[in-house]
Parts: structure tokens; C-alpha cells; sequence
């Protein structure tokens, strides 16, 4: 965790033109700000200015070697920053804007401080859907680098009260529209050399990022250093985790799913969307309980069920 900034008072501000003027002020300065996409509140600064990218890992206390997604609204904007090949093409025009992120090489004029992107030669690029990323995207006219809004290694943010539960008083603005729509931060596929890989599971499935891109996967081997963030203490909370839990044992804070009902549920009704949607939620909850530990009930492998087993297996680790 960063060490407490004494010079920032945490502003949360409901999503309006002022708030995002405000925003777009301080990124303008170099500053960061926090701000809701459609998967998890980012933490955003501007992504051609060192210094301001920087302030993202100080404020994150986050491991130097992670590159940062860049985050730009509109296709063409990215074309200016990266080289599409042509399954990165049609990846970009089935998916954007939403919650898919593409590794792609850095044109040799990409403008993008090379913090931001870790020294790669790749570059990690998102058109987010989210009016409030979309408007701050327009007023301060920069590309956006943003991780999620958390401190590093701690819970994804859904909501505006995460964000402050582990980066108040390091950050000067929250701006604040309610809870995130996915819950669940966005799928990753590096594309390039017209092979793709799959890097993070998200939102979009590997099915649907298949049939688009009308090519196959290839393997790529966890931990890598290309997808730090698949590294297994990025997920988690600060309680141990049980899995494939179908009742609490004692001292056990339990998320249910389907008939498994729990302190609360992923999704009472198996709605893996649903579930997908909850998971920081309960996860935020199960930490706050008095419980000294969590318990999760089983979740189908199949669909989402991927994306989720998978932050939930980091969490355990
Ligand atoms: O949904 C999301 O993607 C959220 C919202 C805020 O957009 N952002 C997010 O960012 O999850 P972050 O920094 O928490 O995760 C970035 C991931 C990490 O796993 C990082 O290793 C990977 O992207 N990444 C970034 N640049 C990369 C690159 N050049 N090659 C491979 N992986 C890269
Ligand atoms: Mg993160």
C-alpha cells in the first residue's frame, strides 16, 4: 500500500459537465483522477506525459514493471498510437467501443510516455464505452492512462466508496456515477503478426473474440511478463479464500451462487452476467465482514464462469 499523501483532500464529485471539467483540469495539470468506465472505476492520467503517469503508480503503490491501458475514444485515435493488423481490425470495429483492450505494436511516432507502457514495444489500447470515460476522454483531450482504481494487489473498484476505501487522501478527485455496469475488468487479446492471444479472460469471451477475429487463439503461458496483472496477488483480498464451497465451516464469510445462498449471492438465479457483476461487490463485502475468512460456492466453468473462476482462484492464491 502507498504511504498516505497529506497534501490531498479526496473530492468525490457526482458525474456532470463540472465534474468532468474539474477532471479534465487536473489531468491538464498532470494529476490523476478516477473516473468510471463500464468494467471498474480507473484511475486516469494523461498517458504522453511521464510525470503524470508517475502520480498513478505512486498513488497505487503498484510494481513498476505493469504497463498501463491507454485509453482513447474513438478507433481512429488509436490507429494514430498503434498498428492494427487485420484481425486487430475487426476486433476493434465489432468490440469498440467496450470492455476489450488490444495489444498491439507502438507505431514508432506513438506519442504514449514510455511509463505507461512499461518500456514494452507493445502497447495496451482501449476505446471505453462509459459517458463519463467518454467525456473526460473529449474535454481533456489527451489519451488516458488508466488502471483500475484500486491500490495495487488490492480488490478491483465497482464504486466510488472502493476507490476511497484504499485511495483516499492519495488522490485529489473521484468522480462518481454510481456502480460499474461489468464489474469485471476488460478481456485482454494481444493481436499482432496475425496471431492472437488471449491475456486476461473478461467480459468478452474467448468464444465471441474467435468467431470475430476468424482465427483461433494461441496458448499463452501465465505469468508471463507481457500480462503482469495475471499475476496471482493482483486479485486478491486480504482474507484467506476458500473455493467450491458448499457450506460456510466456521469463521466463514460465504458467497453463495445458485442453490449454494450464502451471506449473499453472486446470483441467486445461476446468472453468470449477473454474477460477474457482483463479484467485487461481494468481495468488498466478505473483507469488511467481521469474519476472518471467505468462502465461495462453486461457479460452472463455461462462459463468464472462466473470467470469474479465474479472479477467484488469484484471490485464493
Ligand atoms: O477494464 C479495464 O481494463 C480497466 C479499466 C480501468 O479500463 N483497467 C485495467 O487496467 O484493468 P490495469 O492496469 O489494472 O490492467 C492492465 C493490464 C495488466 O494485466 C497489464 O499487464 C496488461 O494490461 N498490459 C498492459 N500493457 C500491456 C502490454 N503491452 N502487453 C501485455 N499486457 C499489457
Ligand atoms: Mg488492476
Amino acid at each position: 500500500m502507498a504511504t498516505p499523501n497529506p497534501s490531498f483532500t479526496t473530492a468525490v464529485r457526482a458525474f456532470d459537465d463540472a465534474a468532468i471539467a474539474e477532471a479534465a483540469r487536473l489531468i491538464g495539470e498532470g494529476q490523476c483522477a478516477a473516473i468510471p468506465t463500464e468494467t471498474v472505476y480507473g484511475l486516469a492520467a494523461d498517458a504522453t506525459n511521464g510525470e503524470a503517469v508517475a502520480r498513478i503508480y505512486e498513488a497505487k503503490g503498484r510494481p513498476s514493471f505493469n504497463p498501463l491501458i491507454v485509453h482513447v475514444p474513438t478507433i481512429d485515435a488509436a490507429q494514430q498510437i498503434a498498428t492494427f493488423d487485420e484481425a486487430a481490425e475487426k476486433l476493434a470495429a465489432a468490440f469498440w467501443p467496450g470492455p476489450l483492450t488490444l495489444v498491439l505494436p507502438r507505431r514508432a511516432d506513438c506519442p504514449i510516455a514510455g511509463l505507461a507502457t512499461a518500456g514494452l514495444d507493445t502497447i495496451a489500447i482501449r476505446v471505453p464505452a462509459h459517458p463519463a470515460m467518454q467525456a473526460l476522454l473529449k474535454a481533456s483531450d489527451k489519451p488516458l492512462a488508466a488502471p483500475s482504481a484500486n491500490a495495487s494487489g488490492r480488490i478491483s473498484p465497482t464504486r466510488a466508496e472502493h476507490v476511497l476505501a484504499t485511495l483516499c487522501g492519495h488522490i485529489p478527485l473521484i468522480v462518481d456515477a454510481g456502480p460499474t455496469s461489468h464489474g469485471l475488468e476488460s478481456t485482454i487479446v494481444a493481436a499482432m503478426g496475425g496471431t492472437i492471444r488471449l491475456l486476461r479472460p473478461g467480459p468478452i469471451s474467448a468464444e465471441e473474440i474467435e468467431r470475430v477475429a476468424g482465427l483461433a487463439l494461441s496458448s499463452s503461458e501465465t505469468g508471463n511478463i507481457e500480462a503482469p496483472g495475471q499475476l496471482e496477488s493482483h486479485y486478491a483480498p486480504e482474507k484467506p479464500l476458500r473455493l467450491n464451497a458448499a457450506d460456510a465451516l466456521a469463521g466463514e464469510w460465504l458467497i453463495g451462487f445458485g442453490d449454494v445462498v450464502g451471506d449473499a449471492t453472486l446470483s441467486g438465479s445461476s446468472d453468470l452476467v449477473e454474477a460477474a457483476a457482483t463479484l467485487f461487490e461481494r468481495l468488498h463485502q466478505a473483507e469488511a465482514s467481521e469474519r476472518p475468512r471467505i468462502a465461495v460456492a462453486p461457479i460452472p466453468e463455461n462462459g463468464l464462469g472462466a473470467a470469474i473462476n479465474d479472479r477467484l482462484r488469484r484471490a485464493a492464491a
